[in-house]
This record gives C-alpha cells, structure tokens and sequence, in this order.
C-alpha cells in the first residue's frame, strides 16, 4: 500500500512514521509513505500557496495552481491510487471506511490547511473527502496521520500475532471488554476472577457482556447496528432496567 501526503508542513510527520508499528511496516515494505511539499509546486517567485477567498470571508484558501500540479505529478506516478482529501466536512472516517480503504492500491492524502482549498481541486481530482471527527484542527495534517495509522493497521503481516486485529473495539461493533495483565492484585483492586479461571467459556460469556455494557454505557447508538443473540438481548435488557447483575 503506497500513501502519498500532500501538505505544505511535512515535518508534521516526522515523529508519528518513525516510531512503532507504522514505521516497522514502512521497514518491512508493506507500506511506503512519501510526503510531497505543496509548495514546491508553486512556481511564483514568492512561492504562495494561499490567497484570500472570493467573496471575502476571514482566513485564506489554497490556491488550485500548486496543488493541481502537486497532485498532477503524484499521480503520474501513482495512477491507480485514490485520491483523498481530510476536511471536517467530509464522510465520517469509520472502521468500514478504514477496511473500505485498505483494499486500495494506494492513497493520495491532500492535507487540507486555513479556510480549505479551491473547490475546483475537489471537484476536478478529489474520489473522496474524509472528516475523521466533529471537531476543527488547525489542518489536515493529524487527520492524515490517523487516516494511514488506521489502514496501515489492517494491511496483511503489518500486525504481528501480538497485536491482533482481530479482537478489538468495532470489529465486532461492540466497543472493546476490559483487559487485565500480572500483577493479580494491586492496590487492593482485583483482577475479576473469572479471567483467572481458565474457563474458556466463561471468560467469552464475561468478555461478551462487558463489551455490551460497555457499548450501552458509552455508545448506546452502536448496539442498533448490531446483530444481538437472544441471550445479549436478555442481558442488554437487565442492563436497562437497571440491573447491574444477573449472576
Ligand atoms: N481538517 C480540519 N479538521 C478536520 C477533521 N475533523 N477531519 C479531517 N480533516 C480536518
């Protein structure tokens, strides 16, 4: 999987692709990432890549020269990629959309800055546009880096067997149970001795139920998504009537 950033502050991404499991992919050559400094492709002489809105309005916009001839370049390179841009206005970035996008060949990421950019670059390049959360960065740059953090992650042989990607939060659209590790006791908190038991079926039973609790405590809205078996409907139910145990 090869991913292209597009940004005019590549430095951003220094620290976040040099460390752990990203960057031991990029070692083993799963993935590749190459960042591509925007303003290199502004052929003025003072190099701008903004200029202020038509129509007024605070902030400024990028200007549609550079990062047409910034994503023309890439793209020569690169023509099966997917070219994605990260704004807040864009589809919500999902576990199925990070799976929808693992399956690509490659993506080509527009980091987008100040107000946006020229629409005139979505509309002639832009497949898809990403937001990855109701809220506002200073600019696309960390959404990229949870964008290629998220994918890489399900890309084949980028988990090692330690780090399964198997088990956790959404893959199942339940959020994910509690975890314990040694010591079994500490500070007087106690590991729930079921985990302790070696009962295989329990510990799943137990798993699966604090995963539902979990979900309806903090995200109640994913348990419609879900197919629930009689028993999780038993239980979800005990857990809306208030009952904080059955056994
Ligand atoms: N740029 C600024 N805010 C963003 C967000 N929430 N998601 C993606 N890109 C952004």
């Amino acid at each position: 999987m090869k991913f292209d950033l597009l940004t005019l502050f590549p430095g951003m991404f220094s620290g976040p692709f040099s460390e752990s499991i990203v960057k031991n992919a990029v070692d083993k050559g799963l993935i590749e990432i190459s960042l591509h400094n925007i303003r290199d492709y502004a052929n003025d002489r003072h190099r701008v890549t903004d200029d202020y809105p038509y129509g007024g309005g605070a902030g400024m916009v990028m200007k549609v020269e550079p990062l047409t001839a910034c994503i023309e370049s890439v793209r020569t390179e690169r023509p099966a990629s997917k070219v994605v841009l990260t704004t807040p206005r864009g589809r919500p970035f999902t576990q199925a959309l990070a799976g929808e996008l693992a399956n690509e060949d490659g993506l080509i990421i527009i980091c987008g800055r100040y107000e946006g950019i020229d629409e005139r670059v979505s509309e002639m390049f832009v497949d898809l546009e990403v937001s990855i959360g109701d809220f506002v960065l200073t600019g696309g740059e960390p959404a990229a880096i949870v964008l290629v953090d998220a994918v890489s992650r399900l890309i084949p042989g980028v988990l090692g067997s330690k780090e399964s990607a198997e088990e956790d939060s959404f893959r199942n659209g339940l959020l994910e149970y509690p975890q314990y590790t040694r010591p079994p006791e500490f500070r007087g908190q106690m590991v729930p001795p079921v985990l302790l038991s070696g009962n295989h079926r329990e510990i799943e039973r137990w798993r699966r139920r604090e995963s539902l609790r979990r979900t309806l405590m903090v995200r109640p809205e994913l348990l419609d998504a879900v197919e629930l078996t009689e028993e999780d409907e038993k239980f979800v139910r005990m857990l809306r009537d208030g009952g904080g145990t059955d056994d």
